[in-house]
């Protein structure tokens, strides 16, 4: 048996519902919130995450699937949606129709990590981005619709945000952390000593315990923000008290891609051990123009769909019942059942049938299992009356229906149940 790759998952039938409903609800709340959606492959030149994502990060140096294709150009698996949507905003000039560009995309992304529970090699994202505005409105906004996300969904979650300053201020920040370091350096992990000289910002991502003395030591990004950051800053903060977002500030947010400027956030949802990270975000004033586009701000977040599924209250998703078996009774009437089903899933209603001309009893067996709400007999009396039978699996009452009266009888007898 070929199985299938580690760290990748088939989603099967019985957990289809929950994306679909994520999907569903990601959709409508883009719409409300008037983005536009966007659809980019899932291969780009790996140049574009090694300018855009950075050459510091883990995703660039370690958890890449990239490779050099038959035409000898160098191609990877997307890790991330955000350099390849400011590829598009910029490649097809989408602030000309757009001022105020919102795009979001749905869609797999590739990293080759350790997997682990919420965490795989191919995951999904809801990514969100907005071109062209840097006031702090449009970071409430975005951190306020990531709330909505979850609201709607059902999901609870703690907001964190941060600001990790801007090219002025980050310098002064940067050369305060090695300096308060010193010596130490030597004494943290091997990623830390490499991030002390690549990114000495990445250093509060660590998570390896021996570190975390040392690193609780460091100084604030918000002790070194420039007055425009600190300004910027205040102003996020005052707008989501406005919303009445609750957040906690954690100067350790940093995030683990180079290109963030002034804030960051990430939600994080409880129950899902290690890897609770439900979406983050933040801006990216400079990414635009080092992609080769016009001086524009960006701001956005990613969420990721395998732990909205992990975080979704157990109910929902659940398989639908059908509405109705068409069981034929006696070999004349599975003509006229075939037909009875054809007519059924015309009208939007949901019908199973049996294939295999079985036994009415065997039929009736399978209509039970199936879990539907009505049973229809067709028979040679039912033929004979252009009638129908219809058994109500819940409470066993059966009665005659006269086949054009049928669809409307079983979607009557739909309404007041509740749908998910
Ligand atoms: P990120 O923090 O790398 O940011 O990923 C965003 C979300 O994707 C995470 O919070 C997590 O839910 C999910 N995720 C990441 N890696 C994995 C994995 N290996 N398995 C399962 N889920 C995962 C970004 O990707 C940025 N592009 C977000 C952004 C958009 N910033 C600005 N605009």
């Amino acid at each position: 048996m070929i199985s299938a790759i580690r760290g990748t998952r088939d989603i099967l039938p019985g957990e289809v519902g929950r994306w679909q409903r994520i999907e569903r609800v990601a959709h409508d709340l883009c719409a409300r919130y008037g983005y536009a959606e966007v659809r980019t492959p899932v291969i780009e030149r790996e140049e574009l995450f090694a300018k855009g994502t950075g050459e510091s990060t883990d995703i660039v140096q370690k958890e890449m699937y990239a490779f050099t294709d038959k035409g000898g150009e160098r191609i990877t698996l997307r890790p991330e949606a955000t350099p390849s949507m400011v590829r598009a905003f910029v490649e097809h000039a989408l602030e000309q129709d757009l001022p105020c560009a919102k795009l979001y995309s749905l869609g797999p992304m590739f990293r080759y990590e350790r997997p682990q529970k919420g965490r795989y090699r191919q995951f999904h994202q809801l990514d969100v981005e907005v071109f062209g505005i840097a006031d702090p409105a449009v970071d409430a906004e975005v951190i306020e619709m990531a709330c909505a996300l979850l609201s709607d969904l059902g999901i609870d979650a703690e907001l964190v945000i941060n600001s990790v300053g801007c090219d002025a201020c980050r310098p002064r920040f940067s050369e305060a952390l090695i300096a308060a370091l010193g010596e130490r350096v030597g004494e943290l992990c091997g990623d830390c000593q490499r991030r002390a000289t690549t990114n000495p910002l990445r250093i509060f991502d660590c998570k390896v315990p021996a570190d975390q003395p040392i690193i609780d030591g460091l100084p604030h990004s918000d002790d070194f923000l420039c007055d425009a950051c600190r300004d910027h800053f205040a102003g996020v903060k005052s707008q989501l008290d406005a919303y009445a977002i609750p957040y906690r500030v954690s100067h350790r947010l940093v995030r683990g891609l180079d290109y963030y400027t002034r804030t960051t956030f990430e939600m994080l949802g409880t129950g899902l051990g290690a890897q609770n990270a439900l979406l983050g975000g933040g801006r990216y004033d400079h990414l635009v123009k080092r992609l080769g586009g016009p001086d524009r701000p960006g701001i956005g977040f990613a969420a990721g769909l395998e732990r909205l599924v992990l975080a979704l209250p157990e109910a929902v998703g659940e398989a639908e019942p059908a509405d109705a078996f068409v069981v034929a009774f006696g070999e004349a009437a599975w003509p006229a059942a075939r037909l009875l089903t054809r007519d059924l899933r015309r009208a939007g209603l949901a019908t199973l049938i049996d294939y295999e001309g079985r036994s009415a009893k065997s039929q009736m067996k399978r209509a039970n299992r199936s879990g539907v709400r009505h049973m229809l007999i067709l028979g040679d009396d039912e033929l004979a009356s252009n009638q129908v039978t219809v058994k109500t699996m819940e409470t066993g009452h059966q009665q005659s229906v006269s086949r054009e009266a049928l669809a409307d009888h079983l979607r009557a007898a739909e309404t007041g149940l509740n749908r998910v």
